[in-house]
């Protein structure tokens, strides 16, 4: 499928952010929750600025808005600056009217032996709104979705993941050195993203090029997570001219 392209990643920003604001009116006229599936990292920033103008300028509320992020690191509090509780508050959360009993990012103070009921509990969360209406998706150089590493099954639900090490030296700018970067994550699996009704992948700079045309163009293998998509009707590549160099 052709990915949308964008002369610059401003432009592929405001774009997500409409498709996102549109989906949310619509279920507003529908007296429905907008069930969003979000991401972190630097590729959503602009994303979720326009949101907030929206939200700030043009009236957009999202008191019909339910969220649930993809992952989290492991082990994290969600009171430290590189927590995804914190990004998200940080660059989303506390400037919108998204009501706080609507907002789920995987939380982390859970004991190793309470892991796997919490991720159970996440994923009859997410099933008990009716699945994902909207998945945002940014991609990891190493092909990963979500914390997906390369190796993922394609049925893998929420679950403790290893990171890997690509994922690990590209978190160094947030923690500082290597070594402080966690080992492990709870990232919802790959059958709980490809569920999602309507999915964006949102790919900006140079440095995503090699991945992303991999991952739309190459063979689809459980070493490269995000090539699972290309089989998938309801995903939007959304590129700026640099990460689509290569396509
Ligand atoms: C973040 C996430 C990751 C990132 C990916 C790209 O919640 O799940 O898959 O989307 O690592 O990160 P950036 O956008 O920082 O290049």
């Amino acid at each position: 499928k052709s990915p949308t392209l964008f002369s610059n990643a401003v432009q592929a920003s405001l774009y997500t952010a409409k498709q996102i604001a549109e989906l949310i009116l619509e279920k507003q006229k529908q007296g429905l929750p907008a069930v969003l599936g979000l991401a972190t990292g630097n590729t959503p920033k602009k994303v979720y600025k326009e949101l907030i103008r929206l939200h700030q300028y043009e009236g957009l509320s999202f008191h019909n808005v339910v969220s649930f992020n993809l992952d989290e690191y492991y082990p994290i509090g969600s009171e430290n600056d590189q927590s995804y509780t914190y990004f998200m508050n940080q660059n989303l959360f506390s400037y919108i009217d998204i009501q706080p009993k609507n907002i789920h990012v995987p939380h982390t103070d859970s004991s190793p032996d309470q892991i796997t009921q919490y991720c159970l509990d996440y994923e009859s969360k997410i099933a008990g709104f009716g699945g994902i209406d909207l998945q945002l998706l940014g991609i990891g150089r190493n092909g990963h979705i979500g914390f997906n590493e390369p190796g993922s099954s394609f049925d893998s639900t929420t679950r403790l993941v290893n990171l890997d090490s690509i994922t690990r030296e590209d978190a160094i700018t947030d923690f500082g050195t290597l070594n402080k970067v966690p080992h492990q994550a709870i990232s919802i699996g790959i059958h709980t993203i490809i569920q999602a009704k309507k999915i964006l992948l949102l790919a900006l700079g140079e440095r995503k090029s090699e991945i992303i045309n991999e991952a739309i163009n190459g063979e689809i293998s459980i070493q490269v997570p995000a090539s699972i998509l290309q089989t998938m009707p309801q995903v939007e590549y959304v590129l700026d001219n640099e990460a689509a160099r290569l396509i």
